[in-house]
């Protein structure tokens, strides 16, 4: 079954289509050449996988942090 989404990355737009859902976010980065997140333990014990996911406000900017 096909599916696609969106999400702003880095402030632009980036749809998702035709990708295996066992990709991991981490992988989808690297091979779209954003190559700052690492994969390290790959077990989620030491964070270098780490993606910071902030939502914006409904004016578009983002919330301060509490
Ligand atoms: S690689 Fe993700 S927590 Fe270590």
């Amino acid at each position: 079954m096909a599916s696609a989404f969106e999400f702003t990355l880095n402030g632009r737009i980036v749809r998702v289509a035709d990708v295996s859902p066992n990709t991991t976010l981490l992988d989808f980065l690297r091979n779209s050449g954003l190559t700052g997140s690492k994969e390290g333990c790959a077990e989620g014990d030491c964070g270098a996988c780490s993606v910071a996911i902030i939502e914006r406000g409904a004016d578009g900017n983002q919330p301060i942090a509490p």
